[in-house]
C-alpha cells in the first residue's frame, strides 16, 4: 500500500511538472493558462481543419512552421472536424483567442483570423517545447484564454545605415510575428541612404540611395573610412511584395519617411532642398547632420508630397511615421526664407517653424485619410492632438504623456536594441555600439511598465511599445538578429502581457524560445543564456 501511494504521488508530481511545463512555455506569456485532464499527440496525420475560408492560411502557415518538428507537413482542409481545429468567434475581440487541447484534439477559437494566428504562434511553441514520442508531439492538456494588453506592439529596422535584402526584411517580419508583434515600423529614409523608390524623383535613388564609403570604427573618434561604397533600396514592387507578405503575418508595415531633419540623402539628391542648395554627398559618418530640409521654400512642401503621395499608395497603414526628430536649427537661424517664413507666419521660433512644417505635412496625410506618428521632439514647438508621440527620450516623458495625445513606448533605456547587452561582449562586433558604456540586459529590457508614474485614467494614453533597432554598427543581418535577440521577446511581452511580470519566470520560458530560434535558424545573443549578461 505504502508503495503504491509513492507510485501514486510520483504520478502526481511528474504530472503537474507536465502541467507546469505547459505553463510555462508559451513567450509572451498568455493571459490565462488552466491545466486540462489528458493530452493530445500531434502526428503527421493530424489534419488542421479551417471552419472559414480565411483560417486558411493562417493554417498553411502554422503547418509550415511545426513542419521540422513533426518531420511532416500536415494537411490542412476546410470542414469542421479534425485533429486541430480553428474557428472564429465574434464575441471575441480582434487579438484575443482561446486555446484548448485535451485527448479529443486541439481548438483554437479567435475574435479574427489575426487573433486564430496568435492561437497558432501559441501552438506552435507548445509543438516545438512538446515532448516527442514514437508518434509524434505530445500535447499536455491545457486551456488557454489569451489577448494583448496593448493595441501596437511593434519593432523598428533601420534599412538606412546599412540596406537588408528584401528576404532579411521577411525574415525579420518571420521573427516578429513569432512574438506576436503586429506593428512594423520601417525606417526608409535617412542621412545615409534613401531606400524607397520614388517615381517622381528618380535622384532619390540615382544618388540618394548610395553612399561613397563608409566610417571605420566609432563615428567619435574616428576619421577613417572603407573606401567602399554601400547602398540599395527596395522597388515599389518589392515593397508591395513586403507589405502583403506582413499582412498575411497580420503585421502592418508603417513607413518612416524622416523629416525636416535626417534628410542628407534627398538633399544630395536634389539640392534645392536645403537651405544652402550646396551639393552635398549622401552622408558617410553617423551621428546628426546640420543639413536639414529648408522650411522657407515652397518646393520643399511641393516635394514632401511628391513623395507621400507615392508613399500612401504603397502602404495601407492607418499610420504614416513622418519621423521629427534631431532637427538642429542652425541653418533655419541663417537662410532667408526660413526667417521670412518664420516672420510671415508671426512664428516665435524654429521649434514652432518645425512645428509649421510637421502640422502641413499631417494635414496633407490627413487628406489621404492617414494619421501621423512623429519621434517625441514634435512636441516641442507645438503638436495636434491628432498626432500620435513616439516616446524616446526619457526628459520628454511628462511632457509628452501631459498633453493627452496617444503614445508610443521605446524609451531609448529600454527599447533600443543596438545597446550592448553584457559588460564582457565576446561575439559580432560588439566593441563598437553606438553608446560605448551604456548596457540593455534582457532583465532591463524586461522591466519597462508601460504605466510607470500614470494615473489610471493615464493608461489610455499609452498604444503601445516597440523595440528599436538602428543599425550604424550593425553591417549585416546576422547581427541584426543578434542585438535584437533575445531582447525583443522581453519588449514583446511588455506589449502583450496582462497582469503581473516577473522576470524570473519569464526566464525560465526564454529557455523554451531558444530552442525554437535554434530550430528556424533564428540567431540570438548569447550573453543571457550564458548567464554572462548581469555580471560585473
Ligand atoms: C531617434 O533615436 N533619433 C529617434
Ligand atoms: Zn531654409
Amino acid at each position: 500500500m505504502k508503495r503504491l501511494t509513492l507510485i501514486l504521488a510520483a504520478i502526481l508530481t511528474a504530472t503537474s511538472l507536465m502541467a507546469q511545463s505547459t505553463k510555462t512555455v508559451i513567450v509572451p506569456r498568455p493571459m490565462e493558462v488552466t491545466s486540462v485532464k489528458g493530452s493530445y499527440t500531434v502526428s503527421a496525420k493530424s489534419v488542421v481543419v479551417a471552419t472559414e475560408k480565411e483560417l486558411v492560411r493562417p493554417a498553411e502557415l502554422f503547418v509550415e512552421y511545426v513542419a521540422k518538428d513533426l518531420g511532416a507537413t500536415l494537411a490542412v482542409k476546410q470542414g469542421d472536424k479534425g485533429a486541430i481545429v480553428l474557428a472564429l468567434d465574434k464575441a471575441l475581440a480582434t487579438e484575443e483567442y482561446t486555446l484548448n487541447i485535451s485527448s479529443k484534439g486541439v481548438k483554437i477559437v479567435g475574435g479574427t483570423p489575426q487573433a486564430v494566428f496568435y492561437g497558432l504562434q501559441s501552438l506552435r511553441q507548445l509543438v516545438s517545447a512538446g515532448e516527442i514520442t514514437k508518434r509524434g508531439v505530445k500535447l499536455e492538456g491545457v486551456s488557454i484564454k489569451d489577448k494583448p494588453l496593448l493595441g501596437h506592439r511593434g519593432a523598428m529596422l533601420d534599412v538606412c545605415r546599412y540596406f537588408y535584402t528584401v528576404a532579411e526584411v521577411k525574415r525579420f517580419i518571420d521573427i516578429m510575428a513569432i512574438h506576436k508583434l503586429n506593428r512594423f515600423h520601417w525606417h526608409l529614409t535617412d542621412d545615409q541612404g534613401w531606400r524607397i523608390e520614388i517615381k517622381k524623383y528618380p535622384n532619390l535613388i540615382k544618388v540618394g540611395s548610395w553612399r561613397k564609403e563608409t566610417i571605420i570604427g566609432h563615428n567619435r573618434q574616428s576619421k577613417i573610412y572603407d573606401a567602399t561604397p554601400h547602398g540599395g533600396y527596395y522597388t515599389q514592387e518589392e515593397i508591395k511584395d513586403i507589405v502583403k507578405y506582413a499582412a498575411e503575418r497580420y503585421i502592418e508595415v508603417i513607413p518612416e519617411v524622416d523629416m525636416p531633419g535626417h534628410m542628407v540623402a534627398a538633399v544630395a539628391s536634389y539640392p534645392y532642398l536645403g537651405c544652402r542648395e550646396e551639393k552635398l554627398e549622401v552622408r558617410t559618418r553617423w551621428s546628426i547632420s546640420k543639413d536639414v530640409l529648408c522650411i522657407g521654400k515652397e518646393s520643399t512642401f511641393e516635394f514632401i508630397e511628391g513623395v507621400l503621395s507615392e508613399v500612401v499608395e504603397l502602404f495601407p497603414s492607418q499610420y504614416i511615421h513622418y519621423g521629427g526628430d534631431e532637427a538642429p536649427r542652425v541653418r533655419w537661424k541663417e537662410c532667408p526664407h526660413c526667417q521670412k517664413r518664420i516672420a510671415d507666419e508671426g512664428l516665435k521660433d524654429e521649434n514652432e517653424l518645425q512645428s509649421y512644417f510637421m502640422h502641413r505635412v499631417e494635414k496633407f496625410l490627413a487628406k489621404h485619410g492617414r494619421k501621423v506618428i512623429g519621434w517625441d521632439e514634435i512636441i516641442y514647438g507645438g503638436i495636434n492632438k491628432s498626432a500620435t508621440i513616439m516616446l524616446w527620450n526619457d526628459k520628454n516623458r511628462a511632457k509628452a504623456i501631459s498633453l493627452g495625445n496617444d503614445v508610443i513606448l521605446t524609451p531609448k533605456y529600454y527599447c533600443y536594441m543596438d545597446y550592448y547587452q553584457t559588460k564582457r561582449p565576446y561575439c559580432n562586433k560588439e566593441g563598437l555600439m553606438i553608446h560605448q558604456n551604456r548596457i540593455l540586459t534582457l532583465r532591463k529590457a524586461y522591466s519597462l511598465d508601460p504605466y510607470e508614474g500614470l494615473q489610471p485614467s493615464e493608461y489610455g494614453r499609452i498604444k503601445g511599445v516597440q523595440a528599436n533597432l538602428w543599425t550604424e554598427y550593425i553591417p549585416n543581418f546576422q547581427e541584426v538578429q543578434t542585438n535584437l535577440l533575445p531582447r525583443m521577446a522581453a519588449t514583446a511581452e511588455v506589449g502583450w502581457t496582462i497582469g503581473e511580470r516577473n522576470f524570473d519566470e519569464f526566464a525560465t520560458r526564454m529557455h523554451h524560445l531558444r530552442k525554437l530560434y535554434d530550430k528556424n535558424g533564428i540567431l540570438y545573443a548569447p550573453y543571457f543564456f550564458d548567464g554572462v549578461d548581469e555580471i560585473e
